[in-house]
């Protein structure tokens, strides 16, 4: 019996964000440099995104690059772009024939034009997709997400097109740039660090938080599953007694 049939269908977890980590690590492990590790990285995520699909999992969100990220070194970073614009060319056509429709959240005005062009056009040419959401967080942090919603919400108010008193959770969800996007089910962070670095803060206040020491280059379809089963082993009982979510089912 495969981990994919282990799995409980009705009750997938609908989103499942990523923090894809450890590609430095895989790499320096094997005397290689960091880039191949990244590049390693990419063939993960073309399986994982096979993975989840197949496990009919609706959202997956991957953490590609943090603000803090702009933070690398230059050669580094220019790698991870030149790579990004490769992978994301190269894929387009097999996501559109498989139906998965791409989406970016973050600050895509600070990535270098040609790599917004190829995300723009690949968004555009997924668009139809009807399967997996795959959400690409690029220049992406929470607390920029945060401040850049509160800056749109002063100006609205300003405007006058929104009320002081009007402002509710789901006014600032409508501000953030996962704005339409469930709120992620399951938070997998691969690497052994035991953090959320600044990824979906709103968003996860309810997420399982799965923590596994696999380097992203190591990590695949087993390994997903295998987190996919422990959320199912997790009772969600958002602030309630066992016993209410008990009676409810
Ligand atoms: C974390 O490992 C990984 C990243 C910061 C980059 C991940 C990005 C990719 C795999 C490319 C994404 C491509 C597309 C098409 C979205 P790390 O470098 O922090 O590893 P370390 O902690 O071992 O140093």
């Amino acid at each position: 019996m495969s981990l994919l049939d282990k799995i409980d269908k009705n009750r997938l977890p609908a989103h499942i964000a990523i923090i894809m980590d450890g590609n430095g690590r895989w790499a320096k492990a094997r005397g290689l440099e960091r880039g191949e590790g990244h590049k390693e990285g990419v063939s993960v995520i073309k399986k994982v995104v096979e993975s989840a699909s197949k496990a009919s999992v609706q959202y997956l969100t991957l953490y590609a690059f943090s603000t803090e990220n702009w933070n690398r070194p230059s050669e580094e970073v220019k790698g991870l772009m030149d790579l990004m614009v490769y992978a994301i060319s190269k894929e387009t056509a097999d996501l559109k024939k498989n139906g998965v429709r791409i989406r970016s959240i973050g600050d895509m005005h600070r990535l270098p034009e040609y790599t917004r062009t190829a995300l723009e056009e690949c968004i555009r040419e997924t668009a139809g997709g009807t399967g997996l959401t795959l959400v690409l967080a690029l220049s992406y942090s929470s607390k920029w997400e945060l401040t850049t919603a509160s800056r749109k919400i002063a100006a609205d108010v300003a405007k006058g097109v929104l009320r002081v008193e009007d402002i509710d959770e789901e006014t600032l969800a409508n501000y953030l740039t996962t704005r339409g996007l469930p709120d992620p089910d399951l938070l997998i962070r691969t690497g052994g660090e035991q953090r959320i670095s600044n990824f979906l803060l709103w968003q996860c206040v309810y997420a399982e938080l799965y923590f596994t020491d696999t380097f992203w280059p190591d990590f695949g379809e087993e390994t997903l599953y295998e987190a996919i089963l422990e959320y199912q082993r997790r009772e969600r009982r958002y602030g309630k007694t066992s016993e209410q979510i008990d009676s409810a089912q």
